[in-house]
């Protein structure tokens, strides 16, 4: 008790009214140490009880005789503490069972103790000694209860600041048992998830006490969530996790709850937890947007990377392009100066080995002679060549059906490619004509036939496929003009090319065939011929992907004219015509004229022009005359001038090689001419066209008969066709 403020009990107050009563008592208490106010009468007394804090009051009972009300009063209205002692004097002998209005009067002063008079002083000391005591206690109580009573206080304010803290955090604030389950929400929790603890909750069904928080997070979040806390439990650590609670408008929101154990001083464990809930959904959102731009970023990097590479990639494929149709162009340019030299010097040369095969006796100069001339005639060959690659060729395009054209070439195909290869053609129906020189593109694919042949040494297939292209393709318009093409592939299941073959492959004499096998001049050919057609060539090859070779043509305007099938003999009509053939190679004199026999024809040969147009002005029974251009002394023209001349009008076909049109271009203008090399069918086929012809003194028109393309000739093997012959 000594905490406590306790007031000493005060001076007993003492009303007795009566002769010296009051001054004795006085005295007697002074010597008993009790200090004492003496009262006059009642209501002195009352006021003293009011002002005084006193510690008891000694009444006689005389003074109580009159109107005690205000006393009663006084004492009715202490404080629950209080019950103030009083000690009551009687009368002497009064105290009995008779004497009932001072009972009563006891009765109604609450804390009285009787005494009696004559009164012994020590029975005096001891009464008022006992209300003293009693009224300390009193004092005490008073004491505990203000304390108490300030104690409460204190905590109502602490409570009031407390509340007034946590509902002003903007976080929701909760707190639990050891068992995590809740017993306080903050008013912010009410506010963030719209559940009214403690009320029973509608979503929940539950009061707080039973309340299961784990109800309100995201159900992908919960297993994370769950094993956090059961952590945080075991180890008694502080509970911190990331979930997402469903907010009060039906939406999920990121938070970070967090809780502090609280541990028993004694056993350690955990009696309690306080935890909150902080709202990070604005910087999750901001996060996860962070890491969306980041790989936004990145994947933008990536494809334009991409597109860099892709863009790098296809410039470095036109460089490479256009450096390779470079290469061809300067190589074309090159290959075809050469080559129009040398053709000039081996007509020279010819010429002259004719000259000296003529003018000699001697057999061993002769043999010389004709080894020479032999060799000379190969290198014209490959000249003829040359002169395609370099597009210096003398074509003479036409509307052709390539249906036609193949099923033409079909047998020598076959034939070409062996028993291993399989051909197959896919040709669209209504393919449109392409506009080319018949005969050069057999040659072309008949060259690519043979090189698929070479790279499908066990077997394979061979496909060629035709299609017509509306407009060039993108990647073709540095090589073609705009307009409609026809585009022809020639796919083989070879062995494909390396990269380095085949980027030189178009180059004139790049073989990788061994030494005599392949001259290197088949593709050249090829490429130099489709580009001078107005065309153009692309190689698709990989080592073991095969090849395709696309052959590009302009696509004619105009339909090819009917053609009738070609019988392999000559009709009737022209079956025995008589024609007279004039050149001064013996070799190709007797070569066409064995040919034109074979065919059913009769034939005169003349050795030069001079020999012819004496047969032609002697005999008037020539159906055709089949004249060499060039030739010493008289020229083919010039022997059909004079023949013209001189009355005579036979139809005319001129066979030329290159260097001719050259030499004769202007004598030779609009006349039926044969190119060499010709092919067996396509010397029966010009001879019976032009036999058709009425003979005219001009010789023209011959193209508007009756037009027949020869069908190939089978027996013809690939090495004729190439080969040539040459004045
Ligand atoms: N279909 C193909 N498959 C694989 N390689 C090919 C094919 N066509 C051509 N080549 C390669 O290209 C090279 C050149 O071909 P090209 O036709 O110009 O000459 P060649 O066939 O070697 O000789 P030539 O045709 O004069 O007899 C060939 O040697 C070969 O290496
Ligand atoms: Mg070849």
């Amino acid at each position: 008790m000594d905490n406590f403020d306790i007031r000493p009990p005060g001076p007993v107050l003492v009303l007795a009214p009566n002769g010296r009563d009051a001054a004795v008592v006085g005295q007697v208490l002074e010597r008993a140490d009790i200090p004492s106010i003496i009262c006059a009468d009642l209501s002195a007394l009352v006021d003293s009880l009011s002002t005084v804090d006193a510690g008891a009051a000694l009444i006689a009972q005389e003074a109580l005789l009159g109107d005690t009300a205000s006393l009663q009063d006084w004492i009715a209205a202490q404080p629950p503490w209080s019950d103030f002692p009083i000690v009551l004097l009687t009368f002497r002998n009064a105290v009995g069972p008779t004497d009932l209005p001072t009972i009563r009067l006891a009765s109604t002063l609450g804390n009285v103790t009787v005494l009696e008079r004559p009164l012994h002083p020590v029975s005096l000391v001891s009464a008022l000694d006992a209300a003293l005591r009693a009224r300390r206690r009193q004092r005490e109580t008073e004491a505990l209860l203000i304390e108490r009573e300030r104690h409460a206080a204190a905590l109502r304010a602490s409570e009031a600041r407390f509340r007034a803290i946590v509902d002003g955090m903007p976080q929701p604030i909760w707190s639990s048992g050891a068992d995590g389950r809740p017993d306080f929400f903050n008013a912010r929790w009410q506010e963030v998830t719209g559940l009214a603890p403690p009320v029973r909750d509608e979503r929940t069904g539950m009061a707080p006490g039973e309340f299961d928080w784990t109800r309100l997070i995201h159900p992908d979040d919960l297993d994370r969530a769950r094993s956090d806390w059961l952590a945080a439990v075991r180890s008694g650590a502080p509970f911190r996790s990331e979930f997402r609670i469903c907010t009060r408008d039906g939406t999920w929101h990121w938070f970070t709850g967090r809780a502090l154990p609280v541990h028993d001083d004694i056993s350690g464990e955990i009696v309690r937890w306080f935890g909150s809930c902080t709202d990070i959904d604005a910087s999750v959102q901001a996060r996860e947007a962070l890491a969306r731009s980041t790989e936004e970023l990145e994947r933008l990097v990536s494809e334009r990377t991409a597109s860099l590479q892709r863009e790098m990639l296809e410039r470095e494929k036109a460089e490479a392009a256009l450096a390779q149709s470079q290469k061809m162009e300067a190589v074309g340019q090159l290959t075809g100066g050469v080559a129009h030299d040398f053709n000039n010097l081996l007509t020279a040369v010819l010429g002259s080995l004719q000259m000296i095969g003529k003018r000699t006796e001697d057999p061993q100069v002769r043999r010389f002679a004709e080894n020479a001339r032999r060799a000379a005639e190969r290198g014209a060959r490959l000249t003829q060549q040359l002169l395609a690659f370099s597009r210096r060729q003398r074509l003479a395009p036409e509307p052709v059906d390539l249906q036609t054209l193949l099923s033409g070439i079909s047998d020598l195909l076959t034939r070409a490619v062996g028993a291993t290869v399989s051909l197959r053609t896919r040709f669209a129906e209504d393919l449109p004509p392409a506009f080319v020189d018949p005969t050069q593109l057999e040659l072309a694919l008949l060259n690519l036939a043979i090189n698929a042949r070479d790279a499908m040494p066990d077997g394979g297939t061979l496909t060629l496929d035709g299609s017509a292209l509306q407009s060039v393709p993108p990647d073709l318009a540095e090589d073609l003009a705009p307009g409609s093409y026809i585009a022809i592939a020639v796919t083989d299941t070879g062995l494909g090319m390396t990269p380095d073959v085949r980027e030189r492959a178009f180059e004139p004499f790049f073989t990788t065939k061994e030494q005599g096998k392949g001259t290197g001049l088949g593709l050249s050919q090829a490429y130099g011929f489709v580009r001078q057609s107005g065309g153009t060539v692309k190689l698709r090859s990989a080592p073991g992907e095969g090849t395709t070779v696309t052959i590009y043509l302009p696509r004619s305007e105009t339909m090819p004219a009917a053609e009738a099938p070609v019988p392999t003999e000559p009709a009737q009509s022209v079956r025995h015509a008589r024609i007279l053939v004039v050149d001064d190679d013996e070799d190709v004199r007797d070569l066409v004229v064995a040919m034109l026999e074979e065919l059913g024809y009769r034939v005169r040969a003349a050795e030069n022009g001079y020999a012819a147009l004496d047969l032609l002005l002697a005999d008037d029974e020539f159906d055709l005359l089949l004249a060499d251009v060039a030739m010493p002394g008289l020229s083919g023209a010039d022997v059909v001038r004079a023949a013209r001349e001189a009355g005579r009008a036979p139809r005319v076909l001129y066979a030329t090689g290159y260097a001719d049109l050259e030499t004769y271009r202007s004598g030779l203008e609009g006349e039926d001419m044969i190119r060499k090399p010709y092919r067996m069918a396509d010397l029966a086929g010009r001879v019976e066209r032009a036999l058709r012809t009425p003979p005219s003194p001009a010789a023209r028109g011959s193209r508007e008969g009756d037009l027949t393309r020869p069908k190939m000739q089978t027996s013809i093997q690939p090495k004729v066709v190439l080969g040539g012959y040459n004045d």
